[in-house]
Order: C-alpha cells, then sequence, then structure tokens
C-alpha cells in the first residue's frame, strides 16, 4: 500500500475498512485511527443497531479506555457504517473481523469453526471489488481458511485483473484490557505469501502501519499457516494452564494444600512464569472453548486423535470445575438449596467487560437452579436483558438487581462469579448482618479476603483452598 505512513491531508487520506464492528474489530480500529491519523478508517457492520451504537455516546461493548479513543477519532478518520459495499471498494486494505462460532449443525458440529459469516463477507468483498486489495484476517479461524477464501474471491470477482492479497494477522488482544494490549501488544503476528513478491509487498504494507506505534521487533512476520495455527495454538496454551491449576485445586482440597501457594512456587520458577495461574470456577468468554474444540477437530480431521483428545481434556477439565463447584455449594448448604435464595455477584466472563459469551455464571447458575435455586443476580455492566438471553428457560427463577446491597438482602449465599474489583471493597460484615444463617461466601475467583470473612462469621468456601471445617462433614455427600 503505498504511503501509509506518510500524513496525507485528508480527503486523500489512505483508507483502510473493516468488516465487523463487535469486540475486535471496534478496538482494533479504534486503536488504528488513534495511532494513524493519516489512515481514514472505516468500520461496517450488518447490524444496524450495532453500527448505531458505534455512533452514539453509549458505545455497544464497554472496554476501559474504549470511549475515549473513539470519542477523539470519530468523524475525524474513525467511521461506523453499515455501507460495507462503499467501505470495501474505496479501501485498499480490508481487514475482516466477523464472528466464527462453533457450528451447532451438520459435519463438525459442536467443534469445528462455523466460517458462514467469513464466506459470506468474502463474496460481498469479491462482488464489489474493483482494484487490487489486501484482505487481513483478523478473525480467528481455522488453519488453511486463507486458501479457501482465496477461491471464493478469485471465482466471485467479476473482474480477473483484480488481484487479492490474503494475510493472517490474528487478534491477540483480551477483553477488559483491549485497549492496553492493542496501544502496546506483546508482539503483532502477520502471516503471508512471503515466498513470492505480492505476499511480501502485502505484509510490508501491513508491517507499515502497525509501525506507526508498535516496535520493530514486535512485528513477527510468518507464512500463512503458521499465523493462522499460532492463533489457535495461543488460545490452547492459555486454557490449558487455567485447566491445569484448576485440577491442581480440586486435589489441594483432598490434601489440605492451598492453590495459591502452590501457583506462587510454580509461578516463580521461570520456565513456567506467575501469569495465568489463577485458579477460579472456569474460563469462559467467547474464544477459548471455541478455539479448542476447532483445533482439536482440526486434529481429527488430520487422524491425530491423540492430539485431539488432549486438547479436548482442557475443556472437559473447565466443565468439572464449573460441575464441582456446584456441587460444593449444593452440599455444603446442606444438600438442599430449594428455594433458598442464592446471590450470584458477576456474571460476566471477566472484570472489566460486559461480555457473558461463554461466562462460567451461565452453566453455575443452570445448575442451581436445576436443584431449586432461587438467583439474585448482581454484575455492574452486564445488562437484565442479557442475563434473560443467557438463562432463557430458566427466568422464573432469576431476580436481576441494580445494586449488590438488594441482591445480598435475606440470601443464604453468595458465589462470586466475576473478580469485579469492587466486590472486594464491599462492607462484608455489614453484608453478614442482612444474610440468613448460617451464611455462605462460595468465591468463585478468590478474590475475597476469606480470613476476615471467617471472623465475621460466614462458612467459607474458597476453589483450592483448605476446606472449611464446618463443611468438611459435607464433602463427598452428593
Ligand atoms: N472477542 C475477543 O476477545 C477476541 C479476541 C481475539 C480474536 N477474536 C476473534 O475475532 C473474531 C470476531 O470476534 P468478536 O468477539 O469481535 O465477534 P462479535 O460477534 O463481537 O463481532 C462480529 C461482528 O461481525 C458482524 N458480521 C458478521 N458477518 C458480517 C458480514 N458478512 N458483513 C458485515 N458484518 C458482519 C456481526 O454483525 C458482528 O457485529 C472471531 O473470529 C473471534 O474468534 C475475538
Amino acid at each position: 500500500m503505498s504511503n501509509l505512513t506518510n500524513p496525507y491531508p485528508s480527503p486523500l487520506l489512505p483508507t483502510v475498512c473493516c468488516i465487523g464492528a463487535g469486540y475486535v474489530g471496534g478496538p482494533t480500529m479504534a486503536m488504528i485511527a488513534q495511532k494513524c491519523p493519516h489512515i481514514k478508517v472505516t468500520v461496517v457492520d450488518i447490524s444496524q443497531p450495532r453500527i448505531d451504537a458505534w455512533n452514539s455516546d453509549e458505545l455497544p461493548i464497554y472496554e476501559p479506555g474504549l470511549d475515549e479513543v473513539v470519542k477523539a477519532c470519530r468523524g475525524k478518520n474513525l467511521f461506523f457504517s453499515t455501507d460495507v459495499a462503499v467501505a470495501i471498494a474505496e479501501s485498499e486494505m480490508i481487514f475482516v473481523s466477523v464472528n466464527t462460532p462453533t457450528k451447532k449443525t451438520g459435519l463438525g458440529k459442536g467443534k469445528a469453526a462455523d466460517l458462514t459469516y467469513w464466506e459470506s463477507a468474502a463474496r460481498t468483498i469479491a462482488a464489489v471489488s474493483k482494484s487490487n486489495k489486501i484482505i487481513v484476517e483478523k478473525s480467528t479461524v481455522p488453519v488453511r481458511t486463507a486458501e479457501a477464501i482465496e477461491k471464493v474471491l478469485k471465482r466471485n470477482c467479476s473482474d480477473a485483473t483484480v488481484q487479492f492479497d490474503i494475510l493472517s494477522n490474528p487478534e491477540f488482544l483480551a477483553e477488559g484490557t483491549a485497549m492496553t494490549d492493542l496501544a502496546a501488544p506483546d508482539r503483532v503476528l502477520i502471516g503471508g505469501k512471503i515466498e513470492g513478491q505480492a505476499g511480501k509487498d502485502a505484509v510490508d504494507s501491513l508491517c507499515e502501519v502497525y509501525a506507526n506505534w508498535v516496535p520493530e521487533e514486535r512485528i513477527l512476520r510468518a507464512n500463512l499457516w503458521s499465523a493462522e495455527l499460532s492463533k489457535l495454538a495461543a488460545n490452547a496454551f492459555l486454557a490449558q494452564r487455567i485447566s491445569s491449576i484448576n485440577a491442581m485445586s480440586a486435589l489441594c482440597e483432598a490434601t489440605s494444600a492451598d492453590v495459591s501457594q502452590v501457583a506462587h512456587a510454580l509461578g516463580t520458577d521461570s520456565r513456567i512464569g506467575p501469569k495465568f495461574l489463577n485458579a477460579s470456577v472456569g474460563f469462559g468468554g467467547s474464544c477459548f472453548q471455541k478455539d479448542i474444540l476447532n483445533l482439536a477437530y482440526i486434529c481429527e480431521c488430520h487422524g491425530l486423535k491423540e492430539v485431539a483428545d488432549y486438547w479436548y481434556s482442557v475443556v472437559g477439565m473447565n466443565d468439572y470445575q464449573k460441575s464441582r463447584f456446584v456441587k460444593r455449594v449444593v452440599s455444603a448448604m446442606f444438600n438442599t438449596i430449594r428455594n433458598k435464595k442464592i446471590a450470584m455477584l458477576g456474571f460476566a466472563f471477566k472484570k472489566d467487560t460486559g461480555d457473558t459469551r461463554e461466562t462460567p455464571a451461565i452453566d453455575v447458575g443452570k445448575g442451581l437452579i436445576e436443584d431449586g435455586a432461587e438467583l439474585a443476580i448482581y454484575d455492574p455492566k452486564v445488562s437484565d436483558e442479557q442475563i434473560a438471553m443467557d438463562m432463557e428457560g430458566m427466568n422464573d427463577n432469576i431476580t436481576c438487581y441494580k445494586t449488590a446491597k438488594e441482591a445480598l438482602q435475606d440470601a443464604h449465599a453468595v458465589t462470586i462469579m466475576t473478580e469485579w474489583d469492587e466486590f472486594k471493597t464491599y462492607d462484608w460484615q455489614e453484608i453478614y448482618g442482612v444474610m440468613q444463617k448460617p451464611a455462605f461466601v462460595f468465591d468463585g475467583r478468590n478474590i475475597l479476603d476469606h480470613d476476615h470473612l471467617k471472623e465475621i462469621g460466614f462458612i467459607v468456601y474458597a476453589l483450592g483452598k483448605p476446606i472449611d471445617p464446618f463443611l468438611k462433614s459435607a464433602e463427598g455427600v452428593i
């Protein structure tokens, strides 16, 4: 791409667009717009409500720092629109950041990635392209997707002279810290057909964009297939660490070891490192489970059953952790939670996001309701409507509250589902006063001061911690 790093006076800005204005497309393009004022960035989506929200004061997603960047760039060099065709036609570089969920039906259902949205975006690109385009895969896709996309693009473009260069540029941001991750990424990975000149040039063009704020040594070049596979592998490795420490948490409870002490001992080994070693009720989010299942499915398709089974077990351990948590709640509360009000603090899959996709709160909540509980849910960023959608079929047993105080009033127990900082600042002495007795705390994120809670009088269950003597007799009852 020409002159991406040279300031252009408007309206001659070099133009990029992004198809898909979601958790990835919105923040990544806002960051490019902020760091590259000489580039015009248009983010397009088929969803009118989503685009309307991006153009309003109430952005469709919550991410610390996102509002400020969007408000500073919107209308200058950052635009949100539903006019997909126009944005494609005027852009030299097109990022594709559409959703790639797990297939619900057909071949590979429950495992393979559903590429319907990707293919549809590719067909639109092919239909409206009259000049050469660099297509950047931002979505997480199965390895070798670029090959299929190239065929769709070539066969559907009426102008045979139009050249499409496909790059893989997987996104490694984490929700909740997206803006800081994007501003200072550990690395940016760009895969292309680097064995040929056209592929090399396309990779260089994208490198030029990132070079506006990312140090050269952090921009990694790879072949297309390595880049595509690296994203699936990275998520699988991250999730595997969580499942590993969660597996340890079960053993800690059985042996009176303390998972935090074990994690500290592990994490101070420089070969292991301290990150991602917090025991929890389980990982969630739109990516980990989907991407591991997809990775395992790809392994299966290549006849690598043992490799597939290894990765499936990471998801299996996550499911075990969630059901183990539900069993702990039920057994601790004398094997009956029927008609008992259980406060659920936090519903998002992690703090600092309103995203509930695959949040462990869904499975834990359903498990508790199946045993007859009345759930009182409070989350600082998740709407009642979102909870109602996620808990479809169970809403008769759920009340959502605007404050934690109301959710906790007369509750028999409180479960911590998300590690929101505000939960640590509550007056737990006062909370104890308004709850039924015995008052139980089930800390699914190990964020509270458990000794303090016990001094107040709470019966505390914390993942991977020595079991409270009050609960010992309940062990294994279920
Ligand atoms: N969410 C994350 O933290 C994260 C991180 C890294 C990578 N990813 C990957 O990035 C991709 C996008 O994830 P997301 O969380 O942003 O998804 P999302 O569901 O929030 O956003 C996707 C958007 O694409 C739009 N869309 C679908 N088909 C379209 C089409 N043909 N034309 C125009 N718009 C279309 C949808 O309306 C939706 O708004 C996925 O492949 C995901 O695995 C996500």
